[in-house]
């Protein structure tokens, strides 16, 4: 047995970004403050320097909508910030309207949490227990994590083997998942694919090939849409129900965010049916020993939610696949997540302290960008991460760019 004195798997990887997560934080290449925000223009607080952001990942500009953010306000005068008891106690109505038209966005039972983390946490020992009527676990549930999947799903994995076995795979080699899922079914055991739909770095799931697998092999799929919600789909419900056609298919658990491209914070998930919402809301640890999400996060996903369910998210969506389709005529052509329908892209450096000093170079000159690296990319593929949103200028774009080209020639490669 590994003990504390031997290290574990999070001393490995403290010790394997240190010296780049130390630099980035010394040269002061991330953590920007601000105290003044207009648009994508962002003034820094000690220095007063004006920056253009590409880090925030509202993607649809929704933070900005005079209609969300009044709703937040008279929210707070009608009920303070907080109702401060577990919801299984008391709560006010808005919640239970929030809930419904978030149901109605994704096609299924949906239930709020105040962040996309507590929604795991939630509904995955519920699955793993066979307390969810619609997911009937025979045997025992093994789970099969895609090596990409969020960090959030990544660090619940003492908590899944108190149900049933982990294995990681890379759902992007489909002959290998399709092999650990039938070996799974062929032992007796529920396989249980955990994954992202958008990728936090912009990679899509095989939402499509692990809803057949889940079908084949008697399985279920959760899958974390928290990039993908808003930006696609019917009434914005997410990359994983355009993939579905709009159709929730019953094997699937949906977990939606509400903090990013839909204009207000929490996160939401959606399960097949009624009868699973219930055992959710009356056993889920953090719905009964928990805390509700703020007054003014449910005022305004509601507020959000209205506009998800009018055409006018069309238009928005349709605003942003332009401002994709601009940055993808101008960027180079190694450029990660080139042509696709997500609003992330990277700018590919590699060695993390080039990276660091590239993004260093973009900050001085006015563009607030992530530099990922390890452990969010591979080691040694460091990137500068941009996270596009419809109200950015197209000059905003063509600004940094043309930075980025100089600082790449800066450092001679
Ligand atoms: C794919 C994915 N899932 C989950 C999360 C965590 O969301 P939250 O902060 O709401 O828990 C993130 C955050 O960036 C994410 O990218």
């Amino acid at each position: 047995m590994t003990t504390i004195a031997d290290g574990n798997w999070l001393n490995r990887r403290i010790e394997k970004s240190k010296p780049h997560q130390d630099l980035v934080w010394k040269i002061g290449a991330n953590d920007f403050v601000f105290s003044e925000k207009s648009g994508k223009k962002v003034t820094l607080s000690v220095s007063g320097q004006e920056m253009i952001e590409f880090m925030s990942c509202s993607y649809l500009g929704l933070e900005d909508d005079s209609r969300i953010r009044s709703a937040a306000k008279s929210s707070i005068d009608l009920y303070g910030m907080t109702f401060a008891a577990a919801r299984t106690r008391m709560r006010p109505e808005m919640t239970t309207t929030l809930d419904n038209k978030l149901s109605q966005i994704i096609g299924a039972p949906t239930t709020t949490f105040s962040t996309v983390g507590l929604c795991h946490l939630a509904v995955l020992p519920l699955l793993g227990a066979n307390e969810l009527p619609s997911y009937t676990i025979k045997n025992q549930p093994h789970w099969i994590i895609d090596q990409t999947s969020h960090a959030s799903i990544q660090v619940l994995r003492g908590i899944l083997e108190q149900f049933g076995k982990v294995t990681r795979v890379n759902f992007q080699d489909a002959a290998r998942l399709k092999q650990v899922i039938s070996e799974v079914a062929k032992n007796g055991k529920t396989p249980i694919t955990l994954s992202d739909g958008v990728g936090s770095m912009g990679g899509l799931g095989p939402v499509r090939e692990i809803m057949t697998l889940a079908e084949e092999f008697s399985g279920y799929a959760y899958i974390d849409d928290a990039h993908g919600t808003s930006i696609m789909g019917p009434n914005g419900a997410g990359y994983a129900m355009q993939e579905l056609g709009g159709n929730y298919h019953p094997r699937l658990i949906l977990t939606s965010s509400l903090a990013k491209a839909f204009g207000s914070t929490g996160g939401a998930v959606s399960v097949y049916s009624a009868e699973d919402e219930e055992v959710i809301r009356k056993y889920s640890n953090p719905y009964i020993f928990g805390g509700p999400l703020a007054i003014p996060t449910v005022a305004a996903a509601s507020a959000a939610a209205d506009i998800h369910l009018s055409d006018e998210i069309y238009k928005l969506q349709d605003e942003l696949n332009s401002i994709c389709e601009y940055f993808d005529m101008k960027c180079p052509p190694d450029t990660i997540n080139f042509e696709s329908k997500v609003p992330i892209r990277g700018l590919f450096v590699g060695e993390e302290e080039i990276a660091i000093r590239i993004n260093k170079e973009l900050m001085l000159q006015g563009f607030a960008c992530t530099v990922a690296m390890y452990p969010t990319v591979p080691f040694g593929q460091a990137m500068i991460r941009i996270a596009l949103s419809r109200t950015h200028y197209r000059r905003d774009i063509d600004n940094l760019l043309h930075t980025f080209s100089k600082a790449v020639s800066k450092e001679g490669i």
